[in-house]
């Protein structure tokens, strides 16, 4: 038996990388899944790949009227929402000199009004059924900082932080952690597709010297999902090849040659 036998779950931003991946291994664990994005063509297709535990439903995130449709079309078709994944995401590089008002907001309305919204719309739907785990994905930038990425790196510290809040508002029914992938092989992680020697430079100073994979976050993702994690909310994983772990300094021992 899978560990997600009979769940019902709601992947946003279920159309490519990180959470096509959680999507399939969620199902591969016994959940039925809503693959939710605004990418509609690629997300019927992974729904499609997956069969029949699987369907497509348009969401944009920032769209509360959406968020209420996607959830009562959710209950209606398959009973309930036991699990919602908030990893729909989008990311923005500019200097603190140069970011744009316009950009910081959709960076800021995706990424974390989108997952409050989110929230707001299966808490309730959870509370009725005695339970339900939400995972919000933020990042390894929200552990540090990091230079290039200011919009981003506020919305993925507001992530861990509002994670924390949800969970103590809705504790004990429902669970709430967050998940902090590192860099990980999706178009927003390797946006140029690199491969080979030329992608696994950029882990010189990570621990485990490589970029992730999607698969390696979505069973961690779907572990926390799970009851094997029963005991678990609030709390912030890590899964990132050691990167948030601190910075090598260069002639210590243990720094990589
Ligand atoms: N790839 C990485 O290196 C990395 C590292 C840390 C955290 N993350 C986070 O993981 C999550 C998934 O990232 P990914 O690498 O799979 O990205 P991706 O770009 O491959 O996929 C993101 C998906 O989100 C969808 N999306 C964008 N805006 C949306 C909206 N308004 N409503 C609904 N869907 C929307 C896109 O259509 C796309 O299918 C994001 O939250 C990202 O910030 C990624």
């Amino acid at each position: 038996m899978g560990r997600l036998q009979g769940k019902v779950a709601i992947v946003t931003g279920g159309a490519q990388g990180m959470g096509a991946a959680t999507a399939r291994v969620m199902a591969a664990e016994g959940a039925r899944v809503v693959v939710a994005d605004v990418a509609d063509d690629q997300g019927r297709s992974v729904a499609s790949d997956i069969g029949e535990a699987a369907r497509y439903k348009r969401l944009d995130v920032t769209s509360e009227g959406d968020w209420r449709e996607v959830v009562s079309a959710t209950v209606r078709e398959l009973g309930t929402v036991d699990i919602l994944v908030n990893n729909a995401g989008i990311q923005y590089f500019a200097g603190v000199e140069d970011v744009e008002s316009d950009r910081i907001a959709t960076i800021l309305a995706v990424n974390v009004m989108g997952p409050m919204l989110g929230v707001k719309a299966v808490a309730p739907v959870m509370r009725d059924a005695g339970s339900g785990v939400v995972v919000n994905i933020s990042s390894v930038d929200g552990l540090r900082g990091v230079n290039g990425l200011s919009a981003y790196v506020a919305s993925k510290w507001a992530i861990r932080g509002i994670t924390k809040a949800q969970a103590l508002e809705l504790g004990p029914t429902i669970r709430v952690c967050s998940v902090h992938p590192g860099g990980v092989d999706t178009r927003l992680g390797n946006p140029a597709g690199e491969t080979g020697a030329d992608l696994e430079r950029h882990y010189h100073n990570v621990p485990l010297r490589r970029i992730g994979l999607p698969d390696e976050i979505a069973r961690v993702t779907a572990f926390v999902a799970s009851d094997e994690a029963s005991y678990m909310t609030g709390a912030e994983l890590a899964v990132d090849g050691g990167w948030a772990s601190g910075i090598y300094h260069a002639g210590l021992p243990g720094a990589p040659v």
